[in-house]
């Protein structure tokens, strides 16, 4: 098979997989090969990350993607920054896939893209070996090869809670070894994004900081972590040099479900050497009268959430009960009001404890908390707290039951204390 890939001639024969995307507004339909689905980005996260990325000044010359398996990220790079594409795949399938999406990504959106397509290549190839796709790059385009910035995707074991760096495929060193000298500098450094595993620890991004610094010494950096909700982080990218912000040492981005709406961003917090910066949890009792809410998790793990809280509700009366897991949760003496429609998202749960019990929510224990409800005039109780799958219907059914036979007016929940037995009952205010 020829390595050179064109966009505007290469054929889309034999490519089996394919498949619409649902996270894209237009309804999209992309080539994958060989079980590339999984790794490919989805649509949405792509191109809002153009948009958001194309704030920066980007030098001129062609968008790299040195892993660009299906080739979605980069499409979404070279349609908003309106530049050419070198997109490189080892897989010679997935790499012919990439480049029949990113002629049918550009069709699709229409516009005057002709000379965009005509520019832009994809190699068949190793990306490591950046002096032979400069050379490849320069012969198909005139003598003209510059690089404007580089995005890694790198593949990653499946099914490994847990993996080192040196598992990314390809590594980044040796695309740092490959591409440093071709990449076109800003005054800040080359513009460079690195879109690395969500689960990696505070240790292994701070082990890929070091590798970066041994490149390009205190290069900017900014973290940048993307949700799409339920508390998930789908994408954790290290933005660099001149995509990088000196006053912005984390972000957090949270998609919206509405995929025509733009997503909501949180930006600040310290640099990553500094520590994690998640607020510890601490033993405290909840009081009657006070507020509980459940926080976005993804949110809490960029450590941002703070930060936020801290411009809604006076920190010296917040206090953090449970920092990690799937229900962040804090008590608080000031209401937590948000106004925003996107800010909602970013709280599971919020409420005034009325009532507290020293004993958790079972099939046994129930009524109890049943009446507590009607006694407060809930209409509604949703269960918070960690049940196992096959109780939760069970339980629900007996609040729903009891509860539709009064004429109670306010909504409630029902949350788990995470260092003791204790629940609580709360109202929606
Ligand atoms: C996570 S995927 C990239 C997905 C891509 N961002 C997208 O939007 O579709 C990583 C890709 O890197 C490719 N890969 C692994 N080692 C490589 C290498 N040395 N050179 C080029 N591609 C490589 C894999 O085949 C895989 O398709």
């Amino acid at each position: 098979m020829e390595d050179i890939l064109r966009p505007l001639d290469v054929k889309s024969d034999g490519l089996v997989e394919s498949m619409k995307d649902p996270t894209s507004a237009e309804g999209m339909i992309f080539f994958h090969a060989d079980e590339g689905k999984p790794l490919a980005t989805p649509w949405q996260v792509a191109i809002s990350r153009a948009i958001l990325l194309n704030q920066n000044q980007i030098p001129d010359g062609h968008i790299l993607d040195c892993a660009c398996g299906s080739g979605i990220q980069i499409a979404a790079y070279s349609a908003i920054f309106k530049r050419p594409a070198l997109g490189i795949e080892l897989n010679p399938q997935r790499a012919r896939a990439s480049a029949v999406n990113f002629r049918n990504i550009f069709k699709l959106r229409g516009g005057n893209t002709e000379n965009i397509l005509n520019k832009s290549i994809f190699l068949a190839a190793d990306g490591r070996d950046g002096a032979g796709a400069i050379e490849k790059l320069s012969t198909a385009n005139n003598g003209q090869a510059k690089i404007a910035l580089l995005h890694l995707d790198p593949a990653r074991p499946r099914n490994s809670r847990s993996h080192s760096l040196d598992e990314m495929k390809p590594r980044l060193d040796e695309i740092f070894d490959g591409w440093k000298e071709h990449l076109a500098e800003t005054k800040s450094g080359p513009c460079i994004l690195l879109d690395l595993s969500p689960r990696l620890s505070h240790n292994q991004r701070l082990e890929v900081e070091s590798i970066v610094d041994r490149y390009w010494p205190e290069i900017t950096k900014t973290w940048t972590w993307t949700s799409r909700g339920k508390g998930r982080v789908d994408r954790l990218a290290l933005w660099l040099g001149g995509l990088a912000n000196k006053a912005i040492a984390r972000r957090f981005v949270r998609i919206s479900p509405d995929l025509k709406q733009e997503p909501f961003i949180i930006e600040g917090g310290l640099k990553l050497d500094i520590g994690e910066d998640i607020p510890a949890s601490s033993h405290r009792m909840p009081k009657r009268g006070e507020y509980i809410s459940i926080l976005d998790s993804a949110l809490v793990e960029c450590g941002l959430a703070k930060y936020w809280l801290a411009e809604k509700i006076d920190p010296e009366k917040t206090f953090w009960v449970e920092s990690t897991g799937r229900r962040p949760q804090i008590h608080h003496e000031e209401k937590l009001t948000l106004d925003d429609k996107s800010e909602r998202t970013l709280i599971q749960a919020s409420g005034r404890i009325i009532e507290i019990f020293h004993q958790q929510l079972t099939p046994e224990t129930v009524d109890g908390f049943v009446e507590q409800a009607i006694a407060n005039d809930i209409k509604k109780v949703t269960i918070r707290t960690p049940l196992e799958p096959s109780l939760h219907p069970k339980i629900q059914g007996s609040f729903d039951r009891q509860l539709a036979r009064r004429s109670g007016k306010r909504e409630g929940f029902i949350i788990q204390h995470p260092n003791s037995e204790m629940s609580m009952l709360c109202v929606v205010e």
